[in-house]
């Protein structure tokens, strides 16, 4: 990789276990994407396939007795998987940006946005009052919201969702992050809302260079705004590529039903759960394949052997048709 394609985040071999009880589940395995500046990452899946957790793992907020078992998360040429609370907590907000499906988990209801954003800034940029505050009506400005001198000092139940989300990734975005996670962004939104809110993520990305993390069950945001794809499937990555890869051509037998499955890609909306029988739970993973009793191409050595990512055409499939041989 050459300077300007280093990957911002680098997550390599990611493993995450829960102790529990009843033995240790592993939420997570063998998790290996990147990033570079100014790409947007869609993350899909069936739910409970682990797209939420990796974005927590990342950001270093896995809920205890949870941890990272295995593997290296890099931002930049800076290994954060092994840091400690003080120190994620720094990097947070910093260099890493949150948006979730909810914008009131991101806003505080008792302050007004104004002082949510410059608090921010100020807490991770040396800047005084005034050039924060500066700074909060011009990121509220290029978040598209009308009027930002005099809406940067109302309340969040005064904004519509929409626009509330829009503050949210205003805050996302005040400390100039190098990555920011966005987990279902939209799916509080009203459908009209969506696409704009989507565009306007996919326009700032794009301009600020901002390496993009975006899970979605919906297809249409993936079509519009991803780059890559990756598909996650029971804690595993079975698929990566670029978009019209994975949306026309994919590779793995899981991703093909999964886009069979949806009558338009255009349309909005659909649920990632209609391929025949379901997910197996975490402690329930089979061996070899875990996609093996959905499969209708398993074969003996999907049965015994794990697939790893294979690289094939633009990307990588975990399946052994994409080896080359029989399954
Ligand atoms: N605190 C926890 N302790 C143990 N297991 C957990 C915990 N939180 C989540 N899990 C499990 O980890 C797996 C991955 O969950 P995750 O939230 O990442 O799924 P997801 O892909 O984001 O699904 P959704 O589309 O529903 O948001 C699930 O099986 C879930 O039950
Ligand atoms: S490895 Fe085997 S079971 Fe898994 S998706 Fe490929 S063919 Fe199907
Ligand atoms: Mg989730």
């Amino acid at each position: 990789m050459g300077e300007a394609e280093k990957a911002v985040i680098d997550v390599r071999n990611l493993k995450v276990e829960f102790p529990g009880r009843r033995g240790t589940v592993t939420p997570l395995s063998d998790i290996s994407l990147s990033i570079r500046a100014g790409e947007i990452l869609g993350v899909v899946g069936e739910s409970g396939a682990g797209k939420s957790m990796t974005g927590l793992a990342i950001q270093g907020l896995l809920e205890r007795p949870g941890r990272i078992s295995g593997g290296e998360i890099w931002l930049g040429d800076r290994r954060i998987d092994t840091l400690d609370d003080r120190a994620m907590e720094q990097i947070r907000g910093r260099e890493i940006g949150a948006i979730f499906q909810d914008p009131l988990t991101s806003l505080n209801p008792l302050f007004t946005v104004g002082s949510q954003l410059t608090e921010t800034i100020r807490l991770h940029l040396s800047m005084g009052k005034v050039e924060a505050r500066a700074r909060a009506v011009q990121l509220l400005r290029d978040v598209g919201i009308p009027a930002p001198e005099e809406r940067i000092d109302h309340y969040p139940h005064q904004f519509s969702g929409g626009m509330r989300q829009r503050v949210v990734i205003a805050l996302a975005l005040s400390a100039s992050p190098k990555l920011i996670i966005a987990d279902e962004p939209t799916t509080a939104l009203d459908v009209s809302i969506q696409a704009q809110i989507i565009s306007l993520l996919r326009r700032l990305c794009k301009e600020k260079q901002t390496a993009v993390m975006l899970v979605t069950h919906d297809m249409g945001v993936i079509a519009e705004a991803a780059d890559r794809v990756a598909v996650m499937y029971a804690g595993r990555l079975i698929e990566i590529g670029p978009v019209e890869q994975v949306l026309h051509a994919p590779r793995h037998p899981y991703t093909q039903g999964l886009m069979a499955s949806i009558p338009s890609l255009g349309a909005r909306v659909v649920k990632l759960n209609q391929i025949d029988g379901s997910m197996p739970r975490l402690d329930a993973i089979p061996a070899g394949c875990a996609f093996n009793p959905r499969c209708v191409y398993a074969g003996s050595r999907c049965l015994r052997d794990r697939p790893e990512l294979i690289p094939v055409g633009d990307g990588a499939s975990a399946c052994w048709l994409n080896a080359g041989g029989t399954a």
